[in-house]
């Protein structure tokens, strides 16, 4: 009898202690994080992000960065795939360079998510979630033609073009934006590009590195502007267009006579909404990317729960195998009129402390 009662007692309490690291945190959706760097704040804040939100989904995950180097990345996504994960969000180093793990990833019937960048040459991605890169380009270019005033026929004007890095594909959409918008004013005559670099392979910026532009416009400067004046620089992301001023600054531009030519920019960095407040670089382009973050955890929870995968597109990021199913999110035009609005008071992406200014 008394046998009896221990092992029914026992039984209940199996029932009812619930076990560290039980069933339903091993069953719990696993999810690898693969980001590319964390030499620019975005991504570590978009990797951070997006952990707490899977997390607060009651998902497992596991974060790594590539530092830039691709064979770092590939091991990372091996690992993952070891691990079990089940789910891969990718934002790739090189777009291209992930063809063979993402085989392993399709063979082990893991969902791939690619991330802000799309992953080129590959069967194996189910979605892509970003913003509009074609998009991106065309409101850079749009701000340099609204400042020049082209449409007004004003010019001719020098300028100079800065691309992303050639083995992320945004960098070539971002370009193919940027010259829907110019080509008809270089060809008109109205935006000279002294250097004569208007091919993508010449105006880009392996890893989107700031001090690689930053020679790069030195080498500019030199050869073609010592009896010409620069009046505007298409630059796809606010590191490059940092490093294009002080490229400027270094030979006198910044002053009265010989002000810095209007300069575009991409993600909203601190520091280059700094510049812009202190009236070097003009413009940005905000894309939050929270937005990619909530996006990309909706996407896996709606194939937890066995519904459908909202998407935006599903004509325009082939990868070269198939056209990927995408979410796009809207990327916002910045400069020193819209910035308080748009990332303080709207989004609350920053806190007037951050960028260092006086709350309104
Ligand atoms: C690109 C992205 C840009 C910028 C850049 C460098 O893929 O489209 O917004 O973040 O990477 O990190």
């Amino acid at each position: 009898m008394k046998k009896i009662i221990k092992l029914v007692l026992a039984t209940l309490l199996l029932t009812l202690i619930p076990f560290p690291n039980a069933s339903a945190q091993d069953e719990a959706p696993f999810v690898g994080i693969s980001m590319p760097t964390q030499s620019a704040e975005r991504w570590i804040e978009d990797g951070n992000y997006l952990v707490e939100q899977l997390e607060a989904l009651g998902y497992k995950t596991t974060l790594q960065y590539g530092e830039d180097n691709v064979s770092n990345q590939v091991a990372q996504i091996e690992n993952m795939i070891t691990l079990g994960v089940d789910y891969l969000v990718i934002a790739s180093i090189d777009g291209s360079a992930l063809t063979e793990v993402l085989n392993q990833a399709g063979e082990q019937d893991i969902t791939v998510i690619a991330y802000d960048r799309l992953l080129m040459n590959s069967e194996n991605v189910d979605y892509y979630v970003t913003f509009d890169n074609f998009g991106v380009g065309v409101l850079g270019a749009t701000y340099i033609e609204e400042a020049l005033g082209l449409k007004d026929g004003e010019g001719p004007f020098n300028i100079e073009l800065f691309g992303g890095s050639p083995d992320d594909n945004n960098a070539v959409i971002n370009f193919d934006g940027v010259m829907s918008v110019f080509q008809q004013y270089i060809d008109n005559g109205q935006l000279v590009i002294p250097s004569g670099q208007t091919e993508f392979n010449q105006i880009a910026t392996l890893r989107w590195d700031g001090s690689t532009a930053q020679s790069r416009m030195d080498n500019l400067l030199s050869a073609n502007y010592t009896d010409e004046t620069l009046h505007a620089v298409l630059s796809p992301y606010d590191p490059i267009s940092l490093g294009v001023i002080s490229s400027l600054k270094g030979i006198g531009y910044g002053s009265e006579e010989l002000p810095i030519p209007v300069i575009t920019g991409q993600d909203a960095t601190v520091a280059g909404v700094q510049s812009i407040i202190a009236g070097e670089q003009t413009q940005t382009i905000f894309k939050n990317t929270q937005e990619l973050g909530d996006i990309t955890s909706a996407m896996i929870a709606a194939i937890e729960a066995g519904e459908e995968v909202e998407v935006n597109d599903t004509e325009t990021y082939d990868n070269g195998v198939k056209v990927v199913p995408t979410y796009m999110a809207e990327p916002i035009s910045v400069d020193i009129d819209n910035y308080y609005e748009v990332l303080i008071e709207d989004s609350g992406y920053y806190t007037p402390e951050e960028l260092g200014v006086e709350a309104r």
